[in-house]
């Protein structure tokens, strides 16, 4: 079969950390991370979630650039031109299939979330984010329960999240993904680092945040939480789906991977430390749960900002911090389909990406029936909302993750990988393969042998 390669490039290195940083600090940094914060006990989850990244995630994260800029296209065609040139079988390429197949998931459900933010940062524009003297935590309860269980307003704003996303990438690498990226990153570091300064300004409970999240009471862990942080870890860099593969693919020859994976790995994880500060001040000060789990955001927060001066400001830089953050990491999930259509099919970028966008968008009408209509379809003991999450993050994710590692660190040859990463014949190069080859393949058959019991 033909392969049509005319592949664009991200302009520069700072491009690209935008790009990358922009899919990997997502509504996983936001709305999910400070959540599992809460549930896990703060700062000794952090702790492990922190080594998690360094160790693991970080070194896979390396490799999924490599992998991408050696193989040069989609992400099945690069593992399977990698794995065949090196003499290992074509099979190689179901590591891509696991891949897609995870990000085809996550979209469909990231895209009923994304569609939430928007329609959040509607009502705090519009001035529907009040309770208006009703009791607030019901009002907001009720207002939640609204917006995610009438199906043809949570269908409305998955739609329009999905258009949304399919616009971007339906523009391209450099024009779509790119150019939204340059604009909204730094947008979204403005609302957060506002939105702290807020935090640590108004209110006396920052310093419980602050002890809440960096004091690390080891005692506190749990088997299920550690594995819930090395999960997380993966998650939020967007690693082990070949999104980033994908990404990596596109980068100019000149740009070093090392230091540009460090730096993302770094922006993203300031992010989610940075989303703490913001949110946990607010959470404490109103007396609230901080395990109060997926609702943490969409309803302990506005009743929180109801109850403050200047409460509807906060709550329109918030949810806008939301969708910013959603939006530029939707297309990362979306391009690496996009690609392996386009690539195999008629070479345009518009017909792949609505093809994609469509099938994309059927689940997803099923993931929003999920919290009503079909709330009762479940397996495992999970609608098919909860199911797709535990399906990746539990097993699709660290199973790529695996495959990634033992991929790069033992069929490469170091003369491949030497030189490429920007750390050639280094010390640092040594700890990068000794990661992928021993570390990280055993953190993530612990991580899998423990999601899936
Ligand atoms: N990293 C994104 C987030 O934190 C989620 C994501 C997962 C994106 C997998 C792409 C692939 O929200």
């Amino acid at each position: 079969m033909s392969i049509k390669n005319r592949r664009e490039q991200w302009s520069s290195r700072w491009a690209f950390i935008l790009v990358a940083t922009g899919a990997a600090a997502g509504l996983g940094n936001i709305w999910k991370f400070p959540y599992v914060v809460g549930e896990s006990g703060g700062g000794a989850f952090i702790l492990v979630y922190l080594v998690a990244i360094a160790l693991v995630a970080l070194p896979i994260l390396a490799a999924e650039l490599l992998l991408g800029r050696l193989g040069n296209h989609n992400v099945i065609d690069s593992l399977r031109r990698l794995a065949v040139g090196r003499g290992y079988s074509a099979h190689w390429s179901k590591l891509g299939w696991i891949g897609l197949l995870a990000v085809f998931i996550v979209l469909s459900f990231y895209g009923v979330v994304g569609g939430w933010t928007i329609a959040y940062a509607y009502y705090a524009l519009s001035g529907a984010l009040s309770a208006g003297g009703a009791a607030p935590a019901e009002h907001f309860g009720v207002l939640f329960g609204r917006t995610t269980g009438t199906p043809v307003q949570a269908l409305g704003w998955q739609t329009a999240f999905m258009v949304a996303t399919a616009l971007v990438v339906g523009s391209g690498v450099r024009h779509g993904i790119e150019r939204l990226c340059r604009w909204l990153m730094p947008l979204l570091f403005v609302l957060l680092v506002c939105l702290v300064v807020h935090a640590a300004l108004s209110n006396g409970y920052f310093g419980v945040a602050c002890r809440f999240l960096f004091a690390a009471d080891v005692s506190k862990l749990t088997g299920e939480s550690v594995l819930s942080a090395v999960g997380h870890a993966f998650f939020t860099l967007s690693i082990g789906v070949g999104a980033m593969l994908t990404f990596g693919s596109y980068l100019p020859e000149r740009v070093g991977l090392t230091a540009t994976a460090a730096t993302v790995a770094g922006l993203d994880t300031l992010v989610a430390l940075l989303a703490g500060l913001a949110i946990f001040p607010v959470v404490f000060a109103h007396g609230m749960e901080p395990a109060a789990g997926p609702g943490l955001v969409f309803v302990s927060l506005p009743i929180a900002f109801d109850a403050m001066p200047a409460g509807q400001l906060l709550g329109i830089a918030f949810f806008a911090l939301l969708f910013v953050a959603a939006i530029t990491s939707a297309p990362s999930m979306l391009e690496p389909m996009v690609e392996y259509v386009r690539e195999r099919g008629t070479g345009s970028r518009w017909r792949a990406t609505v093809l994609v966008v469509c099938a994309v968008w059927v689940l997803g009408v099923a993931q929003v029936m999920s919290f009503s209509a079909w709330s009762d379809v479940r397996a495992f003991g999970r609608n098919l909302f909860e199911l797709s999450d535990f399906l990746v993050s539990n097993i699709l994710l660290p199973l790529g993750g695996l495959l990634i590692a033992l991929f790069a660190g033992w069929m490469l040859s170091p003369t491949q990988t030497n030189g490429r990463l920007g750390i050639a014949g280094s010390f640092l190069h040594g700890v990068w393969r000794f990661s992928l080859r021993f570390v990280a393949p055993l953190a993530l058959l612990l991580v899998l042998v423990s999601g899936l019991r």
